[in-house]
């Protein structure tokens, strides 16, 4: 392929790709499907279960993908989603229905990882994604018109270009829906037809495009932007919710972020983790205190900071200090490399979260038992 003033080294894997659809060995991020081939090939030749019209698994498949688990041959499924078992059950019994799913949380809950995991699991891709910002146009949602045919050779077929809810609908596949709150009130109502006529009609060819089975849509929103664009009733009305909650246990939360911090590290080729737990469960507990606004023992008041502190924000706390401790200390994580990604995490808006911050350093950090370097680390990226 060659894209004039789009420079690569390597135009095969450009062109393999933009053929296939599928990514080579060495992207960044590869898609769930992708990254975790392995399981789901496993879980399908294991699962004799019934499995709805086009889906690639049966439900109690897709649950165990999920959840995690081991297969009667042997093979471990790791647990993607960490969480109670009933909110994955429920949201992927909906998707068997006719009912769309909603995952609403707060930020940093997962509900984007679930949303991808889950339409992997179900169809086998989870690229079909339009992504909702206050700029999705309708036609983001619906389709566009290839303007060099549609001037060439007129309305038709063939210059109409497709949008993922329309190329999920005729293949019978899971699309994804990013923040559907942020996207306009009129460009959601474009949602109404389909999920509950499921038809996507094309007036301009008096022709329409009729979801075959297997279609649903899954999308998530943030608790956070409730207002914003509120979902009017009507579309309420046609999904399923599924509120993703914090993670319940300190225990939980450290063994989401090692699992996660752990995955990302290979991807980066940073050191293994193992001699990072301690640091990991200090991130945790820091954070969980000062989101719930008293310490673990439940003895002292502490005032929580301006932004979120999600487990998704501990997670790239230990990622970057992971980086640090790989390239420029001796390769284990300490409070060193913790402290700065944690005050930058902490303090969002600059004089009443130092203020914060401060006082939490002076009357927690500091008296804590074994916690010693971990508040000289922090005085000495906070001064
Ligand atoms: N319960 C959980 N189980 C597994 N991973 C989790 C869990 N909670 C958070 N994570 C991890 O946190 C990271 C962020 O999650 P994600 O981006 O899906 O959050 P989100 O709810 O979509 O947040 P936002 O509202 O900001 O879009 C992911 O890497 C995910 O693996
Ligand atoms: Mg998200």
């Amino acid at each position: 392929m060659n894209v004039p003033g789009f420079h690569t080294d390597q135009p095969d894997q450009l062109d393999q790709a933009s053929r296939t659809g599928r990514s080579g060995g060495d992207v960044i991020r590869p898609h769930a499907e992708d990254a975790f081939a392995g399981e789901l090939a496993a879980l399908a030749a294991a699962d004799d279960r019934p499995r709805p019209e086009r889906w690639k698994l049966s439900p109690w498949a897709v649950a165990t993908y999920l959840l995690g688990g081991v297969l009667p041959d042997g093979t471990v499924v790791t647990p993607k989603y960490i969480g109670p078992r009933r909110v994955v059950e429920v949201a992927v019994s909906t998707l068997a229905t006719d009912r769309a799913l909603l995952l609403l949380g707060v930020p940093g809950t997962a509900k984007t990882w679930l949303s991808e995991h889950l339409a992997a699991a179900v169809s086998g891709d989870s690229t079909l994604l339009v992504q909702g910002t206050a700029g999705t146009t309708e036609e983001a949602v619906r389709y566009g018109w290839d303007y060099a045919r549609l001037l060439a050779h007129g309305p038709g077929r063939e210059a109409l270009v497709p949008g993922p809810v329309m190329r999920a609908m005729a293949r019978g596949a899971t699309v994804r829906v990013e923040e559907l709150t942020r996207m306009p009130a009129d460009v959601q109502d474009a949602l109404i037809t389909v999920l509950s006529e499921k038809t996507l009609p094309v007036p301009e060819l008096g022709e329409e495009v009729q979801a075959v089975r297997g279609f649903n849509l899954v999308a998530t929103a943030n608790d956070r932007d409730r207002g914003v664009n509120e979902l009017s009733g009507a579309l309420r009305r046609r999904f399923n919710t599924v509120v993703l909650p914090l993670p319940a246990t300190h225990a939980d939360e450290v063994d989401i972020v090692a699992r996660r911090v752990a995955q990302l590290g290979r991807s980066l080729d940073l050191p293994a983790v193992g001699d990072g737990t301690d640091e990991i469960r200090r991130v945790v507990t820091v954070f969980r205190e000062l989101r719930e606004g008293i310490t673990a023992d439940g003895r002292t008041r502490v005032k929580s900071p301006s932004g979120t502190l999600s487990t998704a924000e501990a997670i790239s706390v230990v990622t970057g200090g992971l980086a640090l401790a790989a390239h420029f200390g001796d390769g284990v994580l300490r409070a060193g490399d913790v402290a700065a990604g944690i005050l930058g995490a902490v303090v969002r808006d600059p004089v009443a979260d130092r203020a914060m911050w401060h006082e939490y350093l002076e009357t927690v950090v500091r008296e804590r038992d074994g916690w010693q370097d971990l508040y000289r680390a922090c005085r000495e990226v906070s001064s």
